[in-house]
């Protein structure tokens, strides 16, 4: 019989990314509007938003590898189809951004004109990409990426509107473990 709730491994990444996820985006709307005469604290407060950020991009691809090599729980038989493909594309969705939106920064801050560097928590050197050596025009191609990165953000914000939504709906409405699945402190409304 398949598993009818993912693995602890599972689990502990997609809570994990999940809480990580939902502060880099308060945090991110937060620190885009504090003034320029806090400058010091403003520099500290995007050094934290690129190490979480890096942090967030390494965590994705520990996940994106759990889900190319393992099976996913069934979803419950009496879902209509339409519902299993917007599921489907709103997970493959969350894939895409988890990964996108932090390369997105990361592509910012290297072609940025400043070239501020990036030390993880105040320690770890991270490099900036080695694409844009050539880069003549770094204004433009930082601004392009910087608008990419607020936009991935905002649609990131949508998808997990929905997905929190549905998921409440399924716990709710529909009466069903869809939940359950990915949180085990929640009680199954079955016995399977
Ligand atoms: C999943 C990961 C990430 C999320 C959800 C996220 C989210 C956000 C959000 C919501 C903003 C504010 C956008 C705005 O309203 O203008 C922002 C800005 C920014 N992010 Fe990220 N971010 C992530 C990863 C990263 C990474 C990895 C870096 C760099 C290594 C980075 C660098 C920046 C920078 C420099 C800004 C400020 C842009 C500006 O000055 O307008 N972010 N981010």
């Amino acid at each position: 019989m398949p598993a009818s709730r993912y693995t602890d491994v599972a689990i502990v990444l997609h809570w994990t990314i999940a809480l990580l996820i939902v502060g880099q985006l308060a945090g991110g709307l937060y620190m885009v509007r504090i003034p320029d005469s806090e400058a010091a604290f403003k520099f500290q407060i995007f050094q934290l938003h690129k190490s979480f950020g890096v942090t967030i991009l390494l965590l994705s691809l520990a996940r994106l590898v759990w889900r190319f090599t393992h099976k996913v729980p069934p979803l419950p038989e009496a879902m209509p189809a339409w519902e299993r493909a917007a599921a489907r594309a709103a997970h493959w969705g969350f894939y895409v951004l988890m990964i996108a939106t932090p390369l997105l920064g990361w592509a910012y801050v290297s072609v940025a004109p400043l070239g501020v560097p990036t030390f993880l928590f105040g320690v770890v050197p991270w490099p900036h990409m080695p694409f844009f050596e050539g880069v003549s025009d770094r204004e433009a191609v930082a601004h392009l990426f910087e608008e990419m990165h607020e936009y991935a953000a905002y649609a990131f914000i949508g998808l997990l509107v929905l997905h929190a939504g549905a998921a409440l709906k399924h716990h709710f409405v529909d009466r069903d473990d869809v939940l359950a699945r990915m949180a085990p402190f929640v009680r199954r409304k079955t016995s399977v």
